[in-house]
Protein backbone atom coordinates (compact mmCIF):
# COMPACT_ATOMS: atom_id res chain seq x y z
CA UNK A 1 0.00 0.00 0.00
CA UNK A 2 1.28 3.11 -1.00
CA UNK A 3 2.05 6.05 2.03
CA UNK A 4 -0.53 8.38 1.15
CA UNK A 5 -3.24 5.47 1.63
CA UNK A 6 -1.74 4.42 4.80
CA UNK A 7 -1.88 7.69 5.88
CA UNK A 8 -5.50 8.08 4.78
CA UNK A 9 -6.14 4.61 6.69
CA UNK A 10 -4.51 5.16 9.92
CA UNK A 11 -5.95 8.72 10.83
CA UNK A 12 -7.91 8.16 14.08
CA UNK A 13 -9.11 11.16 16.01
CA UNK A 14 -6.74 11.58 18.82
CA UNK A 15 -8.41 13.24 22.02
CA UNK A 16 -5.41 13.31 24.65
CA UNK A 17 -2.00 15.60 23.83
CA UNK A 18 1.14 16.04 25.36
CA UNK A 19 1.65 19.79 26.38
CA UNK A 20 4.52 20.53 24.09
CA UNK A 21 3.06 22.87 20.78
CA UNK A 22 3.45 21.85 17.59
CA UNK A 23 6.42 23.47 15.08
CA UNK A 24 5.56 26.23 13.51
CA UNK A 25 7.23 24.35 9.79
CA UNK A 26 4.62 21.53 10.76
CA UNK A 27 1.78 24.22 11.37
CA UNK A 28 2.38 25.77 8.03
CA UNK A 29 2.73 22.63 5.92
CA UNK A 30 -0.92 21.85 7.32
CA UNK A 31 -2.27 25.09 6.87
CA UNK A 32 -0.56 24.66 3.01
CA UNK A 33 -2.62 21.15 2.97
CA UNK A 34 -5.83 22.90 3.83
CA UNK A 35 -5.40 25.84 1.73
CA UNK A 36 -4.78 22.98 -1.55
CA UNK A 37 -8.05 21.06 -1.14
CA UNK A 38 -10.41 21.22 -4.12
CA UNK A 39 -13.02 23.78 -3.98
CA UNK A 40 -15.81 24.74 -6.09
CA UNK A 41 -15.73 27.04 -9.04
CA UNK A 42 -11.81 27.05 -7.61
CA UNK A 43 -13.37 30.13 -5.04
CA UNK A 44 -10.81 29.21 -2.66
CA UNK A 45 -13.42 30.36 0.02
CA UNK A 46 -12.10 28.78 3.23
CA UNK A 47 -10.35 30.76 6.08
CA UNK A 48 -8.14 29.28 9.04
CA UNK A 49 -7.67 30.72 12.11
CA UNK A 50 -5.42 29.29 14.23
CA UNK A 51 -5.17 29.81 17.92
CA UNK A 52 -2.43 28.92 20.16
CA UNK A 53 -3.39 31.26 22.74
CA UNK A 54 -3.77 29.23 26.26
CA UNK A 55 -6.39 31.97 27.79
CA UNK A 56 -8.30 32.18 24.32
CA UNK A 57 -8.58 28.33 24.36
CA UNK A 58 -9.74 28.65 27.68
CA UNK A 59 -12.25 31.41 26.26
CA UNK A 60 -13.94 29.45 23.74
CA UNK A 61 -14.04 26.28 26.55
CA UNK A 62 -15.90 28.00 28.72
CA UNK A 63 -18.21 29.17 26.66
CA UNK A 64 -18.67 25.98 24.98
CA UNK A 65 -19.43 24.54 28.67
CA UNK A 66 -22.15 26.79 29.50
CA UNK A 67 -23.75 26.42 25.93
CA UNK A 68 -23.73 22.84 26.87
CA UNK A 69 -24.98 22.60 30.05
CA UNK A 70 -28.16 24.84 28.91
CA UNK A 71 -28.55 22.83 25.10
CA UNK A 72 -31.29 20.76 26.89
CA UNK A 73 -29.30 17.70 25.48
CA UNK A 74 -28.71 15.31 28.76
CA UNK A 75 -25.40 13.77 26.76
CA UNK A 76 -24.03 17.34 26.48
CA UNK A 77 -25.14 18.35 29.42
CA UNK A 78 -23.67 15.71 31.42
CA UNK A 79 -20.70 16.25 29.73
CA UNK A 80 -20.28 19.66 30.51
CA UNK A 81 -20.45 18.92 34.15
CA UNK A 82 -17.24 16.97 34.26
CA UNK A 83 -14.33 18.60 35.56
CA UNK A 84 -12.13 17.69 33.40
CA UNK A 85 -14.55 19.17 30.25
CA UNK A 86 -12.69 20.14 27.42
CA UNK A 87 -13.92 20.94 24.35
CA UNK A 88 -10.50 20.51 22.51
CA UNK A 89 -8.88 18.27 25.13
CA UNK A 90 -6.15 20.12 25.92
CA UNK A 91 -5.12 20.15 22.70
CA UNK A 92 -1.73 23.21 21.96
CA UNK A 93 -3.10 24.18 18.74
CA UNK A 94 -7.23 24.60 17.33
CA UNK A 95 -7.79 26.07 13.82
CA UNK A 96 -11.07 27.38 12.87
CA UNK A 97 -12.00 27.30 9.25
CA UNK A 98 -14.62 29.78 8.08
CA UNK A 99 -15.71 30.15 4.56
CA UNK A 100 -17.09 32.89 2.53
CA UNK A 101 -20.51 32.77 2.62
CA UNK A 102 -21.48 34.23 -0.68
CA UNK A 103 -19.28 31.24 -2.16
CA UNK A 104 -22.32 28.31 -2.87
CA UNK A 105 -20.06 25.37 -1.60
CA UNK A 106 -18.36 27.18 1.30
CA UNK A 107 -19.23 24.15 3.28
CA UNK A 108 -17.76 21.45 1.44
CA UNK A 109 -14.71 23.69 0.67
CA UNK A 110 -14.08 24.02 4.05
CA UNK A 111 -14.64 20.30 5.10
CA UNK A 112 -12.56 19.44 1.93
CA UNK A 113 -9.79 22.03 3.73
CA UNK A 114 -10.47 20.63 7.36
CA UNK A 115 -9.86 16.81 5.90
CA UNK A 116 -6.49 17.83 4.08
CA UNK A 117 -5.34 18.94 7.21
CA UNK A 118 -6.47 15.93 8.97
CA UNK A 119 -4.14 13.80 6.67
CA UNK A 120 -1.31 16.15 6.74
CA UNK A 121 -0.94 15.84 10.32
CA UNK A 122 -1.55 12.15 10.51
CA UNK A 123 1.31 12.30 7.70
CA UNK A 124 3.99 14.51 9.98
CA UNK A 125 3.10 12.30 13.17
CA UNK A 126 0.99 14.69 14.47
CA UNK A 127 -2.55 13.81 16.22
CA UNK A 128 -5.59 15.83 15.34
CA UNK A 129 -9.38 15.60 16.05
CA UNK A 130 -12.42 17.54 14.20
CA UNK A 131 -14.19 19.47 16.42
CA UNK A 132 -17.70 20.66 15.92
CA UNK A 133 -18.62 22.02 18.82
CA UNK A 134 -18.07 25.73 18.11
CA UNK A 135 -21.21 25.56 15.39
CA UNK A 136 -23.72 25.85 17.91
CA UNK A 137 -22.40 28.97 19.93
CA UNK A 138 -21.37 31.23 16.50
CA UNK A 139 -24.95 31.86 15.20
CA UNK A 140 -25.48 33.31 18.95
CA UNK A 141 -25.15 36.94 19.83
CA UNK A 142 -21.87 35.33 22.40
CA UNK A 143 -20.47 33.78 19.10
CA UNK A 144 -20.87 37.00 16.76
CA UNK A 145 -18.94 38.77 19.42
CA UNK A 146 -16.10 35.61 19.81
CA UNK A 147 -16.20 35.58 15.69
CA UNK A 148 -15.18 39.71 15.63
CA UNK A 149 -12.61 39.09 18.78
CA UNK A 150 -10.96 36.21 16.52
CA UNK A 151 -10.58 38.47 13.37
CA UNK A 152 -13.00 36.39 11.46
CA UNK A 153 -14.07 38.36 8.37
CA UNK A 154 -17.91 39.28 8.56
CA UNK A 155 -18.86 37.49 5.36
CA UNK A 156 -17.12 34.65 6.54
CA UNK A 157 -19.16 31.41 8.76
CA UNK A 158 -18.37 28.93 10.63
CA UNK A 159 -17.76 25.47 8.83
CA UNK A 160 -15.53 23.77 11.23
CA UNK A 161 -12.91 23.64 13.64
CA UNK A 162 -10.13 20.70 14.47
CA UNK A 163 -7.51 20.39 16.86
CA UNK A 164 -3.75 19.33 16.57
CA UNK A 165 -0.54 18.45 19.00
CA UNK A 166 1.90 15.61 19.49
CA UNK A 167 -0.20 12.36 20.37
CA UNK A 168 -0.53 11.05 24.14
CA UNK A 169 -2.60 7.86 23.67
CA UNK A 170 -2.66 4.96 21.25
CA UNK A 171 -4.61 5.43 18.51
CA UNK A 172 -7.88 3.73 18.75
CA UNK A 173 -8.61 1.01 16.60
CA UNK A 174 -11.50 2.04 14.05
CA UNK A 175 -14.90 1.28 14.16
CA UNK A 176 -15.42 -1.56 11.51
CA UNK A 177 -16.97 -0.10 8.30
CA UNK A 178 -20.75 -0.43 7.97
CA UNK A 179 -22.26 -2.67 5.27
CA UNK A 180 -23.90 -2.29 2.36
CA UNK A 181 -22.78 1.14 1.67
CA UNK A 182 -21.66 0.80 -1.89
CA UNK A 183 -23.03 0.20 -5.15
CA UNK A 184 -21.37 -0.31 -8.38
CA UNK A 185 -23.15 0.19 -11.44
CA UNK A 186 -20.81 -1.18 -14.68
C1 LIG B 1 -18.28 16.75 11.17
C2 LIG B 1 -17.54 16.09 12.31
C3 LIG B 1 -17.70 16.59 13.59
C4 LIG B 1 -17.00 16.02 14.66
N1 LIG B 1 -17.08 16.60 15.90
C5 LIG B 1 -16.39 16.08 16.93
C6 LIG B 1 -16.41 16.74 18.21
O1 LIG B 1 -17.00 17.79 18.39
N2 LIG B 1 -15.70 16.15 19.21
C7 LIG B 1 -15.00 14.99 19.03
O2 LIG B 1 -14.38 14.51 19.98
N3 LIG B 1 -14.94 14.37 17.82
C8 LIG B 1 -15.61 14.90 16.78
N4 LIG B 1 -15.53 14.31 15.53
C9 LIG B 1 -14.70 13.11 15.34
C10 LIG B 1 -15.56 11.86 15.18
O3 LIG B 1 -16.10 11.49 16.41
C11 LIG B 1 -14.66 10.73 14.60
O4 LIG B 1 -14.16 11.13 13.35
C12 LIG B 1 -15.43 9.41 14.43
O5 LIG B 1 -15.82 8.91 15.69
C13 LIG B 1 -14.59 8.35 13.73
O6 LIG B 1 -13.38 8.11 14.42
P1 LIG B 1 -11.95 8.32 13.73
O7 LIG B 1 -11.85 9.79 13.34
O8 LIG B 1 -10.95 7.94 14.78
O9 LIG B 1 -11.91 7.45 12.54
C14 LIG B 1 -16.19 14.88 14.44
C15 LIG B 1 -16.04 14.38 13.14
C16 LIG B 1 -16.68 14.99 12.08
C17 LIG B 1 -16.45 14.49 10.67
Amino acid sequence: MNETLKTILNRRSIRKYKIDQINNNDLDLIIEAGKYAPCGLNQQSSHFTVIQNKKILEKINNICKEFYLKSGVKTFEQRAKSENFNVYYNAPTFIIVSGDKNSPTYINNGSASLENMLLAAESLGLGSCWIHSLSIVFPTEEGKILKKELGIPDDYNFVGAAIFGYKNMEPPLSAPRKENTLNIIR
